[in-house]
């Protein structure tokens, strides 16, 4: 979703910024801009598309300023068009850049009609430049209007502000969507993310909400939202540049597809001593909580949210708890029935989606026992939110379609469920099994890894189909989601999964020998079943691609050079494992057909909108 970065410096920072935005581009955009205070005053270079071509832009028309502002937009009011790309100005004094949504920008803006200024643009943001401008060209300074403004804003937003009257400043705030300010020697910066800022400082502010602050080149002065002065810990980033480089690997993805060995070993390193996972990971208090829950209401959206239907299975069954998985955009707006003691668990890999931070604020005030959050950014605003956190380690992940942000959100609940197991009676030989499965689950990984090649030999088979059906049976359901999910993500071909069971009752008319079937059949109580949905398909004429654990592989039906063996592994990680050669899938379709598989169309890895 739309990037922001901002700098003050005594050297032009048109480099800066312009490597901020493509260290944002992972986030999904449909146009960029920067704009400069420089010895002509407030100039702007806007353009849909890529920030390169930003850049071949800024090429023709090179701009050098010490002051500057710049946007990734991901269009929600207005067309992606270069015209309504930001930053976007005021009387050629003002320009803004904003993530987020401005909900009463229509009644604004008939009040600014009324005051005499014109619209260029469709955004929402528009109202916001003319609002600064208004107080500022009365005589109120930068910061001074931008704290004017914000009470007359409603939504959610990240803005940042420059004026060509005050060089050597930038204003910035955020409420409900994210901004960190980077600090160095002799200059300051301002961003929606860190990547943004990583090749120019490791210290950040992270802003709290309503914070307003005031980047100047020598330092940063940061006021709540009363307007008072206020102290922010500054925190080290504990990874660099390199950590977002993408390597010998071609594409993002690929890369973060096979970090997740040494992914979930991190999510795993320190939450397992002697045989047991410390309750103490979940933070303070958690043993307790975790003893008195009752029931758990998981809320995430899209792969967040498969790895919470996994997680039921598993706290259901270890736990014998009643755990219920609901989409947040969902639950947000639905009344629901809170059971007594029931724990809330967010899952979110950046821990800034808008309708997951809805959920969560909405569920504080419904009675639940406790809000625990399973999140991949610790300074994020669902961490910020909730009671307990258990993070999943999974490093920056770039690539748009979520890969090892999945594996580690599941790693991070299967720990969560064994502990709620613990608490509530599982079998102390069966616990010591599942933690020794989960110890060898990287390795596991590896294996499944290894496939790699196999699978690639087998996109071919995808690249002209139009369709393709997914299947399994209990955890292997939500991993069949994630599986169709994957493909229509990057590959653009339309995907859907079923619970193999429901096969008969519908989807089953759609099979014929242009339909590809993949089923997910692990050793598991399920497979016999599942082999029976196999041959339904089979007798079908349908295209059938299996995915089976080695020790049954040959006892599930197959066609010959479409089954894919995987390692044994285990019953509770087999759903981890089986992962990755649908990850593998999707991502060699996706090469084969040509489409743009870290950036898919019109999909953002981070949505802060609703
Ligand atoms: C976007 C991303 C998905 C992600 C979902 C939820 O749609 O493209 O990959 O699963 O948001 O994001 P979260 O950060 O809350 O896990």
């Amino acid at each position: 979703m739309c990037g922001i970065v901002g700098a003050a410096a005594r050297r032009n920072v048109v480099d800066t910024l312009i490597s901020g935005l493509k260290a944002l581009e992972y986030r999904g955009y449909d146009s960029a801009g920067v704009a400069l205070l420089t010895d002509k005053g407030l100039e702007r270079q806007r353009m849909k598309g890529k920030v390169r071509e930003l850049e071949s832009l800024l090429a023709e028309h090179p701009l050098e300023g010490f002051t500057g502002i710049a946007h990734t937009r991901w269009a929600t009011h207005g067309a992606p068009t270069t015209g309504n790309a930001h930053p976007v100005a005021s009387r050629d004094t003002v320009a803004v850049v904003h993530n987020g949504i401005i909900e009463n920008h229509e009644t604004l803006r008939a009040e600014l009609l009324a005051l005499g200024y014109t619209f260029a643009t469709q955004t929402d943001t528009e109202v916001i430049a003319h609002l600064i401008e208004h107080l500022h060209s009365a005589g109120v300074d930068l910061l001074s209007a931008v704290q004017q403004v914000i009470p007359r804003l409603h939504g959610a937003y990240a803005i940042a502000v420059i004026s060509k009257r005050e060089p050597g400043r930038v204003v910035g705030t955020r409420r409900g969507s994210p901004m960190v300010v980077g600090l160095a020697e002799g200059e300051q910066f301002l961003a929606s993310d860190i990547h943004a800022l990583l090749p120019v400082t490791r210290r950040f502010v992270y802003l709290a909400e309503g914070d307003v602050v005031d980047v100047g080149i020598d330092g940063v002065r940061i006021y709540d939202e009363h307007g008072k002065p206020a102290e922010r810990e500054v925190k080290q980033a504990h990874f660099s540049a390199d950590a977002v480089e993408r390597g010998e690997y071609r594409h993002y993805m690929l890369k973060e597809i096979h970090e997740q060995p040494q992914a979930v070993t991190d999510t795993l390193e320190g939450r397992i001593a002697g045989g047991r996972v410390l309750t103490e990971i979940f933070g303070v208090g958690a043993k307790d909580m975790l003893t008195r829950t009752r029931a758990v209401q998981i809320i995430a959206c899209g792969t967040s949210y498969h790895a919470g239907l996994v997680a039921r299975y598993w706290i259901e069954s270890l736990a014998k708890i009643p755990c219920n998985v609901e989409i947040a955009s969902e639950y947000r707006y639905r009344e629901s029935v809170v059971m007594p003691d029931t724990l809330f668990v967010s899952v979110s890999q950046s821990g800034e989606t808008a309708d997951t931070l809805a959920a969560l604020k909405s569920a504080k005030a419904r009675g639940y026992l406790a809000t625990l959050a399973i999140c991949n950014v610790p300074e994020s605003s669902i961490v910020r939110e909730s009671d307990l956190s258990l993070m999943t380690r999974a490093g920056p992940e770039i690539g748009v379609a979520s890969t090892k942000a999945f594996t580690t959100q599941l790693t991070a609940l299967a720990l969560l469920a064994f502990e709620l197991g613990r608490h509530h009676g599982l079998d102390e030989a069966r616990y010591a099994d599942l933690v020794r499965q989960l110890e060898g689950l990287p390795g596991a990984i590896n294996g499944a890894l290894a496939l790699d090649g196999q699978i690639r030999a087998l996109a071919e088979r995808f690249v002209t189909k139009q369709h393709a059906l997914f299947l399994g049976r209990g955890t292997q359901f939500p991993i069949a989601m994630e599986g169709a999910l994957k493909l229509k993500e990057i590959s653009y071909i339309h995907a859907e999964a079923y619970a193999a069971g429901e096969l008969k009752h519908g989807p089953l008319a759609l099979v014929d020998e242009e339909m590809p079937v993949i089923a997910v059949a692990p050793n598991d109580h399920l497979l016999e079943k599942l082999k029976s949905n196999i041959e339904e398909v089979r007798a079908r004429g349908g295209e059938l691609y299996v995915l089976a654990d080695a020790d049954v592989a040959q006892q599930v039906p197959h066609a010959d050079g479409r089954l894919i063996v995987l390692p044994p592994c285990g019953e509770l990680v087999a759903p981890i494992v089986f992962t990755v050669p649908l990850q593998l899938l999707a991502y060699h379709v996706a090469v084969l057909r040509g489409t743009d598989v870290d950036q898919p169309r019109n999909l953002a890895k981070s949505v802060t909108v609703e």
